[in-house]
């Protein structure tokens, strides 16, 4: 692996050397106005595990992701992340978690990248903001994981704008996981992109997955993006958990006529 101990900033304890959930969720909920966003979703997420999160379009996947990451306030439930409660920490607090140990991947890129600022800044701004400070090698590290996205290395002074939308999305990742975090929270990772560009990106994410042994939570309305990256998925319906277990268990035998609609392909997802 490249980017290998002399590569780490700090050092941490590997996740299979903790044995409880990473991410305990109780009873979570977020109205808007008088309208459900997500209601009494409940799972726990263990190191290591990627959870899949499928429904069709407002079924409340993003609003559950936004309360996950802490975008959005949930006004019911309790989250715990490795025995905390998020929802009683200070902001100060909550932000470093944010910065140390977990990542956001937006569907659009724009999002999630610095457009004003070349390729290298991009993922080197996440170095400094966990203590890096010497140029050399957080200019070193950057150039490495441009390689290890697939990004040519020679570009690493090139603005976002002047890449591709797949490449962008490379970025975003490469910016996200130069950290080395622990939690990373998609949301529709491959949605705004041609279906070849995406196949390989799948395919890298998927590896990167395993290598860095991360724990994955991926909101997707692609079943064939969930059936590739995740070892468990929840379905939402209306806001709430409708059925939920291991991948192969929900998409090839579905208990819940919502799911077998949604695996039979009659949703417009
Ligand atoms: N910013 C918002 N303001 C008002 N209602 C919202 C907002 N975002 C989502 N909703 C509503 O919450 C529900 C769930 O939406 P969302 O979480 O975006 O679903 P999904 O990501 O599955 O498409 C929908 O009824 C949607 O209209
Ligand atoms: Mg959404």
């Amino acid at each position: 692996m490249r980017n290998g101990a002399q590569g780490r900033i700090w050092t941490k304890k590997k996740p299979e050397a903790e044995a409880g959930p990473l991410l305990q969720v109780e009873g979570l909920g977020k109205h808007w106005g008088a309208r459900i966003g997500c209601a009494e979703v409940d799972f726990d997420l263990y190191p290591g595990e990627v959870l899949g999160i499928v429904g069709e379009s407002g079924s409340g996947k993003s609003t559950l992701l936004g309360c996950l990451a802490g975008h959005l306030s949930a006004d019911a439930g309790r989250i715990h992340y490795r025995g905390h409660d998020l929802r009683a920490m200070g902001e100060p607090e909550r932000r470093h978690l944010a910065r140390t140990e977990w990542a956001f991947v937006h569907q659009n890129p724009r999002d999630g990248l610095r457009m004003g600022v070349t390729a290298g800044a991009n993922v080197g701004e996440r170095l400094m903001a966990v203590g890096a400070r010497h140029y050399g090698a957080i200019r070193a590290q950057a150039r490495d994981w441009l390689g290890r996205v697939e990004i040519d290395p020679g570009r690493i002074d090139d603005r976002p704008r002047a890449f591709s939308g797949g490449m962008q999305q490379r970025l975003q990742i490469a910016r996200n996981l130069v950290t080395g975090p622990r939690l990373v929270l998609m949301d529709e990772p491959t949605g705004g992109l041609d279906v070849s560009v995406q196949a390989r990106l799948l395919d890298l994410l998927r590896e990167l997955v395993r290598e860095m042994g991360l724990s994955v939570i991926i909101v997707t309305h692609d079943l064939a993006v969930a059936r590739l990256l995740a070892d468990r998925l929840m379905v939402m319906k209306d806001g709430r958990v409708i059925e939920a277990g291991l991948t192969d268990q929900v998409l090839d035998d579905p208990q819940a006529a919502y799911t077998q609609l949604l695996v039979s392909s009659v949703l417009q997802v």
